[in-house]
């Protein structure tokens, strides 16, 4: 028993914020962040939009592309880091958004890994034959923590959702998850401010994230090649095998580190930090949804998706689509 994505979806607010917008803002220029990062452009939240309004909409588009009603859902987990609410949970305001009643609802909290976190538990849920249609979203409001006087970070940035609905199968399907993290890297990326844990000072600041992003970057180019490579030997696949690779969209060098060491052309690489700038938890689904809609992505077709975030966390899942 597999379990299979039967429809996915995304979406993003209407408002995007250029690079030449930032130039007014911060001291960069559009060259610098098109250069370092391969971001034009990102999304950003209207006033009245929260992490679970954006999370609502693609849940929608990926119900729909399911071809099942919101009643059919029967487990609900959201990857974020910028829930609207210390509880209720996201889970349970999507769920409710949908006149979902009853059923599991829950957010996991892994940074930019989040989807795949959630992913590779709803997995689980499913194979076991415990869900039958299990909703998994990746949906994220970073513009609500970014220092917008931070160059160095504020170019980065961007908010939106992307969902899968995940039903049992006896093909091929999710293949196999890898998951892991490391605490000892918390401090090269962070957001300081919590519940339990407050500091002082300027709590717009202080909230917002703060990252070491050189670090960072060498860290991710490292990990992510060894968890591609973990998830071809556990399959026992070469790199040959793969269709398409469905990155997180933190930075198109990182991207292409990942590409390189897997032997792929950036043609079967999907690609929308350009345009989407990196929505954390949400990215991943994001750029799955886009090709799946723009008919790059076709049924059968062997995905190798992976994510790194703050903590640091880190997966990967290798999906026959
Ligand atoms: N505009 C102009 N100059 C800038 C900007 C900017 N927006 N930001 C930084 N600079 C300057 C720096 O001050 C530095 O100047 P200096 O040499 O005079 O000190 C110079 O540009 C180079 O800075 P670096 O940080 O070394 O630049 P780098 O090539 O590493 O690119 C970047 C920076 C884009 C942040 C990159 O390091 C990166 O993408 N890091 C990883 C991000 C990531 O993957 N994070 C994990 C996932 S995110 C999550 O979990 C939420």
């Amino acid at each position: 028993m597999y379990s299979r994505i039967a429809g996915t979806g995304h979406y993003v607010p209407e408002r995007i914020l250029t690079n030449a917008e930032l130039e007014k803002i911060v001291d960069t220029t559009d060259e610098w962040i098109r250069s370092r990062s391969g971001i034009e452009q990102r999304h950003i939240a209207a006033d009245d939009q929260t992490t679970a309004s954006l999370a609502i909409e693609a849940a929608k588009r990926a119900i729909e592309a399911a071809g099942i009603t919101p009643g059919d859902i029967d487990f609900l987990v959201v990857g974020t880091t910028t829930p609207d609410l210390v509880f209720p949970n996201v889970g349970t305001i999507v769920q409710e958004a949908l006149g979902i009643h009853g059923c599991a609802a829950f957010s996991v909290e892994a940074a930019c890994s989040g989807f795949i976190y959630a992913l590779s538990i709803a997995d689980k849920f499913v194979t076991s034959g415990e869900s039958k249609n299990a909703l998994v979203i990746g949906a994220e409001t970073l513009s609500r923590i970014t220092d917008w006087t931070d160059r160095s970070t504020c170019v980065l940035f961007g908010d939106g959702a992307g969902a899968v609905v995940l039903q049992p199968s006896t093909e091929q399907g999710i293949i196999s998850t890898h998951l892991h993290a490391d605490g000892q890297y918390k401090d090269l990326l962070y957001a300081p401010a919590g519940v339990s844990k407050r500091p002082q000072g300027d709590l717009n600041k202080e909230f917002a994230i703060h990252m070491q992003g050189n670090e960072a970057f060498k860290l991710a180019v490292k990990t992510l090649g060894a968890v591609v490579k973990e998830t071809l030997e556990a399959n026992s696949l070469d790199h040959d095998a793969l269709d398409w690779l469905v990155p997180h969209q933190a930075n198109k060098r990182i991207i292409e580190a990942t590409a390189k060491r897997l032997g792929m052309p950036m043609e079967k690489v999907i690609l929308t930090v350009a345009k989407y700038g990196n929505t954390s938890a949400a990215s991943v689904p994001m750029a799955l949804d886009v090709a799946v809609r723009d008919g790059r992505i076709k049924r059968g077709d062997l995905l190798l998706a992976e994510a790194f975030g703050g903590g640091f966390t880190w997966g990967s899942a290798l999906i026959r689509f």
